[in-house]
This record gives structure tokens, C-alpha cells and sequence, in this order.
């Protein structure tokens, strides 16, 4: 049986933004209605460019921030609105990892207390319990035990990083949210940090909700991936189905500006539009070079194609001609 570790039904947060003192705030929706699944011991990425609404669904999943509407269960349980004697357990099933290696560890804090303390406030475990759990978790991340004793400073950003993913892992969780993990390493660090968290994955059985910016990346970690734009979903499946023939316009102009990954470019015109005005029908409309009337005036509701779901109402333009759409559609897990 498949052992569901995220589910999300049609999340959504809208945000209340000032505009001044004699307006009324305006609603922001920083994510619109997104359904995914991470399943135990798998990689769902999600990616979209800056301002699409990758941290704001991050820190819903991370329990950080509690979505306007919709429904998220982590292994199992409800955690919109989880029993008060659930919702420590769930805080200890997810943990997050942030971009900047820099700023998420405490400099005035040793090695080995940013490591310990989670066990001390959360666990039972005695002083020599923890110090020994802490030892243990540099190893397994590729440092030396006896950094323990070092601090922040005295550690590459690469270096720091491990250490942030170690710190994430002391509760034994079964969810890392990683937002944009590797985006401020050297491409050469990148990798190493990536291989690692593929290597834990395999042998903790960690899901990962891991969110970039980049392609490039996603290739090498994901099972599943999520693009966002606007704040919706325009296109989300397996990896491998998605990299290969990208069927949403958005996707093939992401996959064509990311390096080795492209065989012709696709120049995005015009901006982002802001979140505060989407522009009506399809949200990708101003920007693609496909859009017709009726994609100025209907929003393309998400559909399956080709094992995959996509948001577009011209999809099948992209599907060669031996590939038969309803043949391909199957039913959503
Ligand atoms: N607390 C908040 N109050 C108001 N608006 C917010 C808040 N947090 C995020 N937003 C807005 O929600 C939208 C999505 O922001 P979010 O940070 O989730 O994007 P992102 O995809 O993570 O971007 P980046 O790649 O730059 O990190 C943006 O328009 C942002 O300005
Ligand atoms: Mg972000």
C-alpha cells in the first residue's frame, strides 16, 4: 500500500496587503488552489520563478503558516487543525532547511548545542545520549565528530549546509521541506550537498518537498515535480515524463533558459505580471506565445494528459501525432 506522507488538497493562502490609509488592503493570492501528494522515501520538487509562491506553500507544509483554505494531512493526520496532543508530533515529522547557510544557524551557538538542543527540549535523552546522537549525525552528513565543539564561522557554506541538514534530521523526521537548499552554493558544492541528501533519502526513507528555481537541479534530486506560476499549478507529474515533453508553454520555456537542458530557446516576453492584479483566464496568457481569446477569458482547469496534469487549454498541440490523449489519461493516485 502506498504510505502517503503529504497530501494536499486545493491549498490556498491569500494575504492582506496595506495599500495605504484610506484603502482597503488588497487580497494577495500567494498560492491558488494546489493538490499534490509526497509519497515515504520520495522527492516531490516544486519550481516556478521568483515570487510564484514556492516558500509560501513551503512554510504551509512546514506547519509555519496555516493555509486560507484547503486541506493538508501529514502522515496521516490532519495538520490544519491537528488535537493539541498531535501537533508536537507532527512539528517533529517535518522540518525545514533553508537557502542561506549563513543566516539559519546561530553564530554565538556551538556545533554541538545546535545539534543537542532540539533533543534536549524535545526528547528524554541524557547529556551523554545526545552528544553521542550528535556525533553520530555529523557523520552521516560527511563531517568530522569532533566539529561538534567548533562554531558557525569556522565552516564553508557547503559545510554549513550539511550541518543545517543535520540539525533537521535529530528528531528522526520523516518530511524535510527544503526551500532553494543548494541556490547559494558553488555549482561543484551543489552537487555534493544534492548527492548527499539523495543518499539520506535512501537510507532514512525521507520524503523530500523540495523547492528551486532551477531545473538544472531538480533533474538530478526529483521523482515528481510541481510547476508554479502565479501562485497555480500549471503543470505537475513525474519527472521523467515532464523533462522529456514539457506540455504546458511555461514548462518549455523554464526547461529551454536552463543550460544543457534545452535544444532550442524560448524567450519569455513581457513580465510577471503582479500577483495583486492576475490577469483574467489563464494566468500564463500575457506572457505565451500560444494564447488565443479563449485564453484571455477561461481558465484552463487542470487536466490529465499524457501521465501527467496540465493547466492549458492547448496542450495537445504539444503531444505528437501518435500519442492519443485519452489513451494516455489515467486515473490521479
Ligand atoms: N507575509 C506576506 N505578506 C504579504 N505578501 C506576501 C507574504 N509572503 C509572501 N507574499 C507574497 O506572496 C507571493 C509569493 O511569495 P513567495 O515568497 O512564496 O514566492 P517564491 O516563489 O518563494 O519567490 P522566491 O523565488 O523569490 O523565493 C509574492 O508576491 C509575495 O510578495
Ligand atoms: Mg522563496
Amino acid at each position: 500500500m502506498t504510505e502517503w506522507v503529504v497530501e494536499a488538497q486545493d491549498l490556498q493562502r491569500v494575504y492582506a496587503v496595506r495599500r495605504g490609509l484610506f484603502r482597503a488592503p488588497a487580497q494577495l493570492q500567494a498560492v491558488g488552489n494546489i493538490s499534490f501528494k509526497v509519497e515515504k522515501g520520495r522527492t516531490l520538487a516544486v519550481v516556478g520563478e521568483s515570487g510564484c509562491g514556492k516558500s509560501t506553500l513551503a512554510r504551509m507544509v512546514a506547519l509555519i503558516e496555516k493555509p486560507t483554505a484547503g486541506s493538508l494531512r501529514l502522515v496521516g493526520h490532519d495538520a490544519v487543525d491537528p488535537p493539541h496532543e498531535r501537533r508536537r508530533e507532527l512539528r517533529q515529522a517535518v522540518q525545514l532547511v533553508f537557502q542561506n547557510p549563513y543566516g539559519s544557524l546561530n553564530p554565538r551557538k556551538k556545533i554541538s548545542s545546535v545539534l543537542e538542543d532540539p533533543l534536549a527540549i524535545n526528547t528524554a535523552l541524557g547529556k551523554t545520549e545526545r552528544a553521542a546522537k550528535a556525533r553520530d549525525m555529523l557523520a552521516r552528513v560527511g563531517l568530522r565528530p569532533e566539529y561538534a565543539n567548533r562554531y558557525p564561522h569556522m565552516f564553508s557554506g557547503g559545510q554549513r549546509q550539511r550541518i543545517a541538514i543535520a540539525r533537521a534530521l535529530m528528531l528522526d523526521p520523516r518530511l524535510l521541506v527544503a526551500d532553494e537548499p543548494v541556490s547559494a552554493l558553488d555549482v561543484s558544492i551543489q552537487a555534493q550537498v544534492l548527492n548527499l541528501l539523495a543518499d539520506l533519502q535512501a537510507e532514512l526513507g525521507l520524503s523530500y518537498l523540495f523547492i528551486s528555481h532551477d531545473l538544472g537541479v531538480v533533474r538530478h534530486i526529483a521523482h515528481e515535480v510541481l510547476v508554479m506560476y502565479l501562485g497555480h499549478a500549471v503543470e505537475q507529474g513525474p519527472k521523467a515524463r515532464i523533462f522529456a515533453r514539457p506540455l504546458h508553454p511555461y514548462t518549455q520555456a523554464l526547461l529551454a533558459s536552463t543550460p544543457g537542458l534545452a535544444s532550442e530557446r524560448i524567450v519569455l516576453k513581457g513580465e510577471l505580471p503582479s500577483p495583486l492584479a492576475p490577469p483574467p483566464g489563464c494566468v500564463f496568457n500575457t506572457r505565451c506565445a500560444h494564447a488565443t481569446e479563449r485564453c484571455r477569458s477561461e481558465r484552463p482547469l487542470p487536466r490529465l494528459l499524457d501521465e501527467r496534469m496540465v493547466a492549458c487549454h492547448h496542450a495537445e498541440k504539444f503531444l505528437p501525432a501518435d500519442v492519443s490523449p485519452s489513451a494516455s489519461a489515467r486515473p490521479q493516485p
